[in-house]
């Protein structure tokens, strides 16, 4: 038997572009999914499409047991977490020798087969290694994390498909080319300009609202995220924008530490979750089995 554990993530900057070639940047957060997996010969085949792509991948057979602290289908990566802990359990139990990188790049192989063959490396990159990491292609690096990074994200608590907001996107590369195209040039620049002000808060709030102007402009945003962004800037944080493939999910907002509580609770006055967290550099783990 072994028991793994992988950490969600909030999408900084760069979702949806990130698909298409440009820059993102994620962070690792706190919540984690834990996954025990037990050689076994009487294979059940999971419920989680996930979890079955794991196994098919690997060529192996056995049980699964899962606990979350991440809700799902929110936009905070528990499908990556999923997989990824499930892989290194599986490699793990099955002694199958793969490094950390590897298991990584084999998490995204699943990722994508699931999604449809339309994914990035980023949700299943940074659950793996944790901390911030900056994707853009097949380049992918751990950032040094800034000091002062106060985040509250607000879960909307509508649920989201993230194939179906991909497929959103790729209709209108198909049917507005040259607006789909701008806009996820906009967003790219967006997101290198703040790989130059990560440790400047104010700056990074400017450059959130506009990621997230762009995002609704991409046809990602809903009049719920839209609410929350709103009423979290009133209270007092830097910015706000929503995080992971949009259409519901979550916000994230970036606070100082005096309007944390303060942007919690006007998430909570707009019916909507507030979640208080901070960086997890730690990544997929081993844990103890039960
Ligand atoms: O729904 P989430 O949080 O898993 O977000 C997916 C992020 C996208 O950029 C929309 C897709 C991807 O694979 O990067």
């Amino acid at each position: 038997m072994a028991t793994w554990s992988a950490p969600g993530k909030v999408i900084l900057f760069g979702e949806h572009s990130v698909v298409y070639g440009k820059p993102a940047i994620a962070m690792a957060i706190k919540p984690r999914v834990q996954v025990t997996v037990r050689h076994s010969r009487y294979y059940q085949k999971p419920n989680s499409p996930y979890i079955s792509e794991c196994f098919r991948l690997t060529d192996v057979k056995g049980s699964v047991y899962v606990r979350s602290q991440l809700p799902s289908a929110s936009g905070l990566g528990s499908s990556a977490a999923v997989t990824v802990a499930t892989l290194f359990a599986i490699n793990d139990e099955f002694e199958l020798g793969y490094t950390r990188e590897e298991v990584g790049d084999l998490a995204f192989e699943v990722e994508k087969a699931t999604q449809g063959g339309r994914a990035s490396a980023t949700d299943t990159y940074v659950s793996t290694f944790g901390g911030l990491v900056f994707i853009r292609g097949s380049e992918k690096r751990r950032l040094l994390p800034p000091q002062n990074l106060s985040i509250v994200i607000g879960n909307s608590l509508i649920s989201h498909n993230t194939a179906e907001m991909v497929e959103k996107v790729a209709e209108l590369r198909r049917t507005s080319p040259v607006i789909a195209n701008g806009i996820m040039d906009a967003i790219g620049g967006v997101t290198m300009e703040a790989m130059h002000n990560l440790e400047n808060p104010k700056e990074l709030g400017v450059l959130m609202n506009r990621n997230h102007a762009l995002l609704d402009a991409l046809g990602v945003g809903h009049p719920v995220l839209s609410q929350l962004v709103l009423a979290a800037r009133n209270a007092g944080a830097y910015g706000a924008k929503l995080s992971g493939a949009g259409g519901g999910g979550c916000i994230w907002a970036l606070c100082s530490k005096g309007s944390r509580n303060r942007v919690a609770g006007a998430i909570e006055d707009c019916d909507a979750r507030p979640i208080t967290t901070s960086i997890d550099t730690e990544g997929a783990r081993r844990e103890k089995d039960e």
